[in-house]
């Protein structure tokens, strides 16, 4: 066993969105998902653990002492003790910080349960970081903390769930493509909008719920499915424009059930609508590889190939900062995995 380890991970984008839970196991999707890691939006997590009997926590963010996230980390714990026997005895000092500020809508629970699994499989200390077993292990761990986390660790799209369009998936850890990605698809950047910086309006784990006996659920896990296996063909053919057309439309699929839910949220803001109208013009005016996504809430992912990088940072400077709060807006590659700092 080690003692201290620090690591540093992406938060992630979901490109075909999990958005409801199965009722059996713990955190399981009802479809498969894909997303993009976010190499620049990451939480760095320092883990200090000392072996003694009963189990104590002690979490503070940037140094300071946060009891809020306690209740949480503690029933990560729990649910990792089947996987983790040893995590049930010892004192684990947590201490986290994020790059990005809170309540941007960026994934901050992926990048924080992320560092936190990879931190506990490096203090565990039994797996060869360039195995498969390794990632598995931390992916699962991850999942039990928050579903979308498990899509984390990986430089290439992390698929969670099963789907027969890739091989080895499961719906215990996210695997990354095996595939080529065509260059097309390669380079690409995330900026993320800024449109509403307040607290999420709906919790993941209430909007997951939105789906149990949701009208059009089943429907809704069908395309997703079929949705996944299209883009997995087309990252390695290269079809852009298909691309654009399955992100945005699994967007605003997302949304859709959340309007169509009961009771019913409407996360989009009017600057929302306006940010992509504007999007939609702009890839009119331009033929430019640019396209949207939408996490669950009022901020726009705009993402674009890097090649056209220096349009897109003046259509948004001139056409899109109005529409963000406080002119904010946060921009990554994509890619990046955890990185790993041993202090032993
Ligand atoms: O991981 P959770 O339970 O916070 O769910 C995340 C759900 C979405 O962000 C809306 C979509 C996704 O696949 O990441």
């Amino acid at each position: 066993m080690k003692s201290k380890v620090t690591v540093t991970c992406p938060s992630n984008i979901a490109l075909i969105k999990y958005w409801g839970k199965k009722d059996t196991g713990v955190q399981i999707p009802q479809n498969p998902s894909i997303s993009w890691s976010l190499s620049d939006l990451t939480a760095k997590t320092t883990l200090q653990y000392t072996p003694g009997s009963g189990r104590q926590i002690n979490f503070s963010y940037d140094g300071v002492p946060k009891e809020s996230f306690l209740p949480k980390i503690n029933d990560f714990f729990t649910r990792i003790e089947e996987i983790f026997p040893w995590v049930k005895d010892g004192i684990f000092n947590i201490d986290t910080i994020n790059n990005f500020p809170h309540g941007t809508g960026i994934a901050s629970s992926a990048a924080g349960f992320g560092a936190l699994a990879t931190a506990l499989v490096e203090i565990e200390g039994d797996l060869d970081r360039d195995s498969s077993e390794y990632w598995n292990k931390v992916s699962e761990l991850a999942r039990l903390g928050s579903g979308s986390a498990c899509r984390s660790m990986f430089s290439k799209p992390a698929v969670w769930g099963v789907s027969e369009a890739v091989e080895n998936s499961s719906d215990f850890f996210a695997v990354e493509l095996k595939t080529t990605i065509h260059p097309s698809l390669q380079n690409w950047k995330d900026c993320v909008l800024i449109v509403d910086s307040g607290e999420k309006k709906v919790s993941s784990t209430a909007g997951h719920s939105l789906l149990n006996g949701h009208a059009y659920a089943n429907s809704r896990f069908t395309q997703a499915t079929e949705n996944l296996a299209e883009i997995v063909r087309v990252f390695e053919e290269g079809n852009v424009d298909r691309f654009i057309k399955i992100v945005e439309s699994e967007a605003l699929q997302l949304h859709s059930m959340m309007m169509s839910s009961i009771p019913y949220y409407m996360l989009m803001r009017p600057n929302t609508i306006a940010i992509i109208e504007e999007i939609w013009k702009f890839r009119e005016e331009t033929n430019l590889p640019v396209c949207f996504t939408l996490d669950a809430g009022a901020n726009v992912h705009l993402l674009y190939s890097k090649e056209v990088e220096s349009s897109v940072k003046t259509f948004i400077e001139s056409n899109l900062l109005p529409y963000c709060q406080n002119a904010m807006y946060l921009c990554s590659d994509i890619g990046g995995k955890p990185q790993i700092e041993n202090h032993d």
